[in-house]
């Protein structure tokens, strides 16, 4: 079932989804609150609420939103397995959150079902604009709880990329009716297998659910015509090689080739094409100008996308000082934005910062390799004795060549799990002492003193501003969470 988007109102900006946590409810909610989409990423939710519980859930909004959970049994349980009033023992050190898998234990999908929950719940509340989720296609294990937890919270719209998502529509039509399903999950070196989801696990009254907006992020036009013809997609996200996060690789670019991706003519996205598809859509990458809006609608797109200006804004879930610090560095133009053709563990271009502390700031090779702790990269692969096994091509080299996994893969990767979760302020303790770095991305960090305007820090209504968005205004109510 498709949305009928010709009677709602549409945005003109979308915030982008920025995982780990950089978009998290706060950003979401400030962008949603002036009528826009705010989008809160779904990546590694359940570990980033575990940590914000063992942190002592400083601020009590989880709890707030787990009053709200359909199912208070289950969300007593998820508290206290992981609410520690008393806070970390020391930096760093996290109880383990056990790894995503083809048959997850319930524990874990009962945290994840429930973290997406309060995420969203946190980010709709008493706000008029609508509030997303994103999620990326390439990560499929904890996808099905996180969607879950989500539609319980009525999230109204589901915004994925990082793969082919043609699977996603249909699989939200099944969790809108509280229905059993599977997710196929891509295997290296076999044969696909399901992930089945029972949404079950969450019992008590539950609510009716509305079918939410599924936009597809894409960067070709080939693959917005071939996903509009699987059916199911409301609309797109049509991102440019120079936005903030991972990229779609360029034509014909094998990794091989060089560390760095280099993008041509052939990479050119035909927005006629698009267009022509009927569908509304929105272009991401560099559209943080007062005349980016107008000139994407003179394009035929509804508005725009941005993500790197909210990333550095105060409501942004970046850990503060390292944030402060990449303003300052940006200010002082002593910041560059790579684009990494071996960085992530996925195989996609990513882009790094080369903030000094931080993972961008040096090699990768100089951050010591660890098995892999929070595995939402990791690949599946077949074993020999034909059960699935995991992998990862930044863990030790050595368990990756004893799962069958090439030598040639690991060169240059970066663990993004643990440095995004630093970067979030989440710094998990190593094994060998200290605790990780973090490892920021980021798009084109523009003239940022447009946001600033001679302050030393900016929020998102400052990004909102520049862009020509029109004020409203949360209810009285809404302050209840600040
Ligand atoms: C810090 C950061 C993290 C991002 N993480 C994601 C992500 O998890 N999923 C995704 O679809 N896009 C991600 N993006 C891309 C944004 O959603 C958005 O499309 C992009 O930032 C727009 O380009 P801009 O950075 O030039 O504004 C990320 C961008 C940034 C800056």
């Amino acid at each position: 079932m498709v949305t009928d988007l010709s009677t709602s109102k549409l945005p003109k900006l979308i915030q982008g989804g920025m995982g780990i946590a950089i978009s998290g409810w706060k950003l979401a909610r400030a962008v949603a609150s002036r009528g826009q989409m705010g989008v809160v990423s779904g990546t590694a939710i359940d570990r980033v609420v575990a940590c914000r519980l063992q942190e002592g859930d400083q601020d009590g909004t989880i709890r707030q939103a787990a009053a709200a959970f359909p199912d208070g049994a289950l969300a007593t349980r998820v508290l206290e397995r992981w609410f520690k009033p008393e806070g970390l023992e020391r930096p760093g050190a996290y109880k383990p959150v056990p790894l995503f898998s083809v048959s997850p234990p319930k524990p874990l999908l009962e945290l994840a079902t429930f973290a997406s929950f309060c995420e969203v719940w946190l980010a709709k509340r008493n706000v008029r604009g609508p509030v997303g989720i994103n999620l990326l296609e390439k990560i499929q294990a904890p996808t099905l709880p996180i969607l879950y937890g989500a539609l319980l919270a009525g999230v109204d719209t589901v915004l994925m990329g990082a793969g082919i998502p043609r699977e996603i529509p249909g699989l939200i039509d099944q969790l809108c009716a509280h229905e059993p399903c599977a997710l196929k999950l891509n295997v290296e070196n076999g044969d696909d297998v399901e992930i089945p989801f029972d949404p079950s696990l969450v019992e008590g009254a539950l609510p009716v659910l509305k079918r939410p907006q599924f936009l597809a992020i894409v960067s070709s036009h080939v693959l917005a015509i071939s996903l509009s013809r699987s059916g199911g997609v409301d609309g797109f996200i049509v991102e440019g090689p120079i936005a903030g996060g991972h990229n779609a690789a360029p034509r014909g670019w094998k990794v091989e080739s060089g560390d760095t991706p280099r993008y041509g003519p052939k990479d050119e996205i035909n927005l006629e094409r698009i267009k022509s598809l009927g569908l509304p859509f929105w272009l991401a990458g560099g559209q943080d100008a007062p005349h980016s809006i107008a000139e994407a609608e003179a394009l035929g797109a509804q508005g725009v996308q941005v993500g790197t200006a909210f990333a550095f804004c105060s409501e942004s879930g970046m850990e503060p000082s390292l944030r402060h610090r990449a303003i300052a560095y940006a200010l002082a133009e002593d910041l560059q934005t790579k684009t990494e053709g071996r960085g992530s563990p996925t195989g996609y271009p990513f882009k790094t910062l080369n903030l000094s502390g931080t993972e961008g700031g040096r090699a990768p090779e100089d951050r010591e390799r660890q098995s892999c702790n929070h595995g939402y990269l990791r690949s599946a692969y077949r074993k020999a004795d034909g059960s699935i096994g995991w992998r990862c091509a930044a863990e030790p080299e050595a368990d990756y060549l004893r799962k069958g996994g090439k030598l040639a893969d690991c060169v240059g990767r970066r663990c993004l799990c643990n440095g995004l979760l630093a970067t979030a302020g989440f710094p998990h303790a190593m094994k060998g002492g200290g605790i990780e770095y973090p490892l920021v991305t980021s798009g084109i960090m523009r003239d940022l003193h447009r946001f600033l305007k001679g302050k030393s820090d900016y929020d998102a209504s400052d990004v909102l501003d520049e862009l020509g968005i029109e004020a409203e205004f949360p209810t009285r109510e809404a302050a209840f969470v600040h």
